[in-house]
């Protein structure tokens, strides 16, 4: 079978499908691409006129929607239409941590993944190319496949007449920096037993990718090899942030250490630097699903150590919000604290599973009233992750928190700042603005060693930095 890939449907427009379709149109403007999703409020906001209101800020992202968007490149609700006018399909529909029944709060649940899988059976037309881009279980293809060759029509007939070639091509860009990502991968990794459907898409990425970069492999591995990868990279996170608490009690530096141990070729200088642990919506489903998997095939000890990694990231965070409690004389009923970028890293408006939403509930809890500030995070998000509690003037308020779109007011009356995210705005704060309006003794906790120490210690703030030894006390 001769592939002829002219037009393309994406089943999903987050914060995969939108970026790698743009890229995808972009560099191949022969190319028809429709990017289809349920979400009414999502996709009017990928058709803004105003590019600065996408659903999703990445750098770069908006440069090439200006270029594609409604000339090779669409957004549309109309599935049915999308998908049956298709000849390749990519999945890029969400995979959560299940909430319910079996597997729950482990396995993925694909309960996205079987409706996408039922709409291409019913909408797309013969000899369709599917590809998994979504993050799924090992195995997931089979159960794509029998829905795919299972499905009936309307009037119960088995559509024998459909051929589709299911492949595995999972997505390794990393918010912030998606497009970069995108335009320079690694590697491009493509999964699957038709050698002709695996050709079809590999052309899609040698447009701008070398064929090099594309390794090819069978169906399982390349699942398995996207959920390994995460669950590399969480662990050198968690490996790196264990020995921040070690450095923090011996004398040693985490960033003396991250260096000296990264510049070791075999382990690289990448992902090791200590913060206030990892978030984001995939390392820790992805790892789930890892240990879930282990268990499933009977791997116990495989599964426990890493559910280890996941252990030490919540214990990290515990960590920073007792470290906070202790130097402000053990207790923060009313006092008020700055919390300086939500997000789960920088350069992302995202906050799904952000150290942030954890840190500030316990702050919270402890009678805390928190100021928030974050440069791309709305106070709708932000209410959504905490919850309403409300902060009213004048009152003796504990247990609150207040949005703020200026950075400096933060500051005002709080008796301490706590940098959450790394923005690269919270380097170049000035020091001696805030530490007028701080009430004193005034702190700062950097939990991702991004600020300026000297200035900081130069303007009278006690500066608590992470897996740094000689923090005061
Ligand atoms: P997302 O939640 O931002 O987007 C998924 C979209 O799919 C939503 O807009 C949803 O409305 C839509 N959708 C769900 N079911 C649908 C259906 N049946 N028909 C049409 N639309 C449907 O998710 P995301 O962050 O883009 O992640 C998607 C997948 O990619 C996940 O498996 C994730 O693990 C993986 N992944 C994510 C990233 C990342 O940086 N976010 C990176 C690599 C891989
Ligand atoms: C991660 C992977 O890096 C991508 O390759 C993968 O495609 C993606 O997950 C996915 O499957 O969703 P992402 O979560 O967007 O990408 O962001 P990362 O840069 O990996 O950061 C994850 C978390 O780790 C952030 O909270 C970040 O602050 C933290 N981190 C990262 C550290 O604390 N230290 C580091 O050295 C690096």
């Amino acid at each position: 079978m001769e592939f002829n890939i002219k037009n393309v449907c994406c089943i999903g427009a987050g914060y995969v499908g939108g970026p790698s379709m743009a890229m995808i149109s972009y560099k191949n403007p022969l190319l028809k691409v429709n990017v289809v999703d349920l979400d009414e409020d999502r996709i009017n906001h990928w058709n803004q006129e105003d590019l600065n209101k996408l659903p999703i800020f990445e750098p770069g992202l908006k440069e090439i929607i200006k270029k594609c968007r409604n000339k090779n490149l669409f957004f549309t609700n109309n599935v049915e239409d999308g998908i049956s006018k298709a000849d390749m399909i990519f999945i890029c529909v969400n995979t959560p941590t299940k909430i319910k029944g079996l597997g729950a709060g482990q396995a993925s649940d694909l309960k996205w993944i079987e409706a996408s899988a039922r709409q291409i059976a019913k909408f797309a037309k013969s000899n369709t190319i599917i590809i998994e881009k979504s993050t799924i279980p090992v195995k997931t293809a089979e159960t794509i496949k029998a829905i795919l060759t299972n499905t009936k029509t309307t009037n119960s007939e088995k559509i024998k007449s459909k051929n589709f070639y299911v492949l595995s091509n999972p997505e390794f860009l990393s918010e912030g920096s998606a497009i970069e990502d995108l335009s320079n991968p690694d590697r491009v990794l493509i999964g699957g037993e038709n050698s002709k459907a695996i050709e079809a898409l590999s052309n899609l990425y040698t447009k701008w990718i070398p064929s090099e970069k594309i390794i090819k492999t069978n169906l399982w591995s390349s699942e398995l090899s996207k959920l390994t990868s995460n669950a590399f990279l969480a662990q050198r996170i968690s490996s790196i942030n264990s020995i921040s608490a070690l450095c923090e009690v011996t004398g040693a530096n985490i960033n003396e250490v991250s260096r000296a141990v990264g510049s070791d070729n075999r382990i690289n200088s990448k992902f090791l630097k200590a913060g206030p642990g990892f978030g984001g919506s995939c390392f820790k489903k992805d790892i789930l699903n890892l240990v879930y998997l282990c268990n499933f095939y009977g791997l116990n000890e495989v599964a426990k150590y890493w559910e280890s990694i996941l252990d030490l990231n919540i214990w990290q965070q515990k960590r920073i919000t007792s470290i906070i409690v202790n130097n402000l004389f053990g207790t923060l009923t009313g006092k008020n604290i700055g919390i300086l970028g939500f997000s789960f890293k920088a350069n992302t408006n995202d906050t799904r599973e952000s150290p942030a939403i954890n840190i500030c509930k316990d702050l919270i809890e402890e009678g805390a009233n928190l100021k928030i500030y974050d440069p791309k995070v709305n106070h709708k998000q932000i209410e959504k992750d905490l919850g309403k509690k409300v902060y009213l003037e004048g009152t003796n308020n504990s247990g609150t928190w207040k949005f703020f779109d200026d950075l400096y007011k933060v500051s005002i009356d709080s008796d301490a700042l706590v940098v959450l995210t790394e923005w690269d705005e919270f380097s170049k704060i000035d020091w001696s603005i805030i530490s007028r309006s701080m009430r004193s003794p005034s702190w700062i906790f950097d939990t991702r060693n991004i600020t300026n120490k000297e200035e900081i210690k130069k303007n009278g703030i006690k500066l608590w930095e992470i897996g740094v030894s000689n923090n005061p006390s």
